[in-house]
């Protein structure tokens, strides 16, 4: 017999033991993968909701999660020794692209946050950090674990350090897919979006019940913290999806939008049938009017590749757009003045909306293409005493921080601070572009010439006539766009039609944009 088949023969004794072993380790996967128990996972489902296995599987491309560390149990001393301890942790793929996530397991424990728990996320926050590829989280959980006191503390303290490192250098994104409490809610909240389902997801500091026993206040789980609450009311949702499929679907489409880190440009796609480098429906749809509204997600359509917008906090500041886009392929990041509500004045909530999309793109290489229509800050006492100085500031700062190419449209007004604020020359847009019916001045023709024609109103025979004279020939004079353009503030007076085309070619030529602020340690944004 050859030396080599002799090894091959396996003593029998050693057989059976090697069955034994094998055995024991897929009894052990077996249980780690059951979590909570066959009881939970049924109440899960009874709660309308997905276990944390068939969302990451709903969410990953198929086959490509590779779990870590799904032994991690608690201590033993603790109430809780579930392997994998209410968290599901590793990488896979999005459309072939590496991601890591975790997914807390509401079936252990309620989801809440132990030791254990933490170190399983933490080490996969490292891992995302030391790949450079996004962050996931699946986020289902009643908080910090009562039963493990301070330890459980000190776990999120770990995750929310991570979360702020990581910050600027890999995207992070939380959906929220069932009742989210405490601490629960403070690491999605440092995350970039925030994506709820709607219906059976909650984000809150502290439950109903709590609420009740401390301000004797009666209010649901929705109005506290309900999916429409965070997308339309606090803005702290991103994106909203109608069940957990149709959120998970979304997450992928968004990460579609993001490079892995920031040190990559976003990636771009061969998109299909865009719109014609012309398109004459553009010049009809911005009414000469200056004071009729008109729908700027048209516009944008319009403009960007075909089905290509994608929209973020739809329903929060609704008059201002934010969103991604793709412009023959190329990734951008849109953001719009929407004259269809408050007349695309900025207020407190547009200005942070904008704010932290502009930092967003800035952070991750994506370009900036602003779209401006507006007739200034929305004045009043409300605005003033909830700092709109403040907040509109945030906006302001975050654009003159910007380095990534930045192009923008005045498709009609630009008045006044919001003129400089909306990615002016001045703050160093790269390309700015204006329509023929754009209006550029300090402040609208009305106020304009109540303040500096006061005295020519008061003396006229008929001063509403004096009126409407002033502010056209206010209108003529100061409130068009040649002003600025013989000023070099706008480096063309385009129309309507040429948009998509002018903005392609100027993001083409800036492509290799480089540009570098002032070395700092940071700077101090007014938050
Ligand atoms: C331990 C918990 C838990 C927790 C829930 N469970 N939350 N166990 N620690 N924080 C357990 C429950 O005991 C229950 O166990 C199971 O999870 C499911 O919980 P239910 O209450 O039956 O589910 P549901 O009715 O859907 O309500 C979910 C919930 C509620 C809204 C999340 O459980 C809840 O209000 N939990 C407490 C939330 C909270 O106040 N957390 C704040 C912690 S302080 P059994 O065995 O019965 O199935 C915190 C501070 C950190 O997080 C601060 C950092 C900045």
């Amino acid at each position: 017999m050859p030396a080599n088949k002799a090894s091959q023969i396996v003593p029998v004794e050693e057989q059976k033991l090697k069955v034994e072993k094998f055995e024991r380790l897929a009894q052990q996967l077996h249980k780690a993968k059951l979590g909570g128990g066959d009881i939970r996972i049924k109440k899960q489902h009874l709660a309308g909701k997905l276990t944390a296995r068939e969302r990451i599987a709903l969410f990953l491309d198929s086959d490509t999660f590779v779990e870590s560390d799904s032994f991690m149990a608690a201590r033993q001393n603790s109430d809780s020794a579930t392997p994998g301890d209410g968290v599901i942790t590793g990488y896979g793929k999005v459309e072939g692209r590496l991601v890591f996530l975790y997914a807390q397991d509401f079936t252990v424990a309620g989801g809440s946050l132990g030791e254990v728990t933490a170190k399983k996320i933490c080490k996969i926050m490292d891992d995302a950090m030391n790949m450079g590829a996004p962050l996931i989280g699946l986020n289902d959980s009643g908080g910090a674990r009562i039963q493990e006191g301070v330890n459980s503390l000190a776990g999120y303290g770990e995750i929310f350090y991570r979360n702020v490192q990581a910050s600027g250098v890999i995207p992070q994104i939380a959906a929220i897919l069932g009742p989210c409490a405490g601490g629960a809610v403070y690491s999605p909240a440092l995350m970039d979006f925030i994506l709820m389902s709607e219906n059976n997801s909650y984000m809150f500091v502290t439950g109903p019940d709590v609420v009740k026993a401390v301000t004797h206040e009666d209010i649901s789980k929705e109005d506290l913290g309900g999916a429409r609450t965070h997308a339309a009311i606090s803005g702290q949702a991103s994106i909203t999806g109608s069940d957990e499929e149709d959120s998970l679907f979304k997450l992928r489409q968004l990460l579609s939008y993001l490079p892995a880190n920031n040190m990559e440009d976003p990636p771009s796609t061969i998109t299909q049938a865009p719109p014609t480098e012309y398109n004459e429906e553009l010049d009809d749809l911005i009414p000469l009017n200056p004071n009729k509204p008109y729908d700027m997600k048209k516009v944008i359509e319009h403009i960007v590749d075909y089905d290509s917008f994608f929209e973020l906090q739809p329903q929060f500041a609704k008059n201002i757009i934010i969103g991604f886009a793709r412009l023959e392929g190329r990734v951008v990041g849109i953001i719009a003045n929407q004259p269809l509500h408050l007349a695309g004045c900025l207020d407190i909530h547009a200005s942070i909306k904008g704010a932290r999309f502009v930092r967003f793109c800035d952070s991750f290489n994506i370009p900036l293409v602003t779209l401006e229509d507006v007739p200034g800050f929305l004045p009043g006492r409300s605005q003033e005493a909830g700092g709109i100085i403040r907040t509109g500031a945030k906006l302001l700062y975050a654009y003159c921080e910007a380095t990534v190419p930045k192009v923008t449209v005045i498709t009609r007004k630009a008045y006044g601070g919001a003129y400089i604020v909306m990615n002016s020359k001045h703050i160093r847009s790269d390309r700015c572009f204006a329509y023929p019916n754009a209006e550029i001045a300090v402040m609208g023709p009305e106020g304009a010439v109540n303040i500096i024609n006061r005295h020519d109103i008061a003396e006229a025979s008929d001063p509403v006539a004096k009126k409407a004279e002033l502010v056209q020939d206010y209108r003529d004079n100061f409130a068009t766009p040649y002003r600025a353009a013989e000023m070099g503030y706008i480096e063309e007076i385009i129309y309507p039609r040429e948009t998509r085309k002018k903005l392609i070619q100027s993001l083409d030529m800036l492509k290799n944009k480089r540009c570098k602020n002032r070395a700092k340690k940071h700077g101090n944004i007014p938050l």
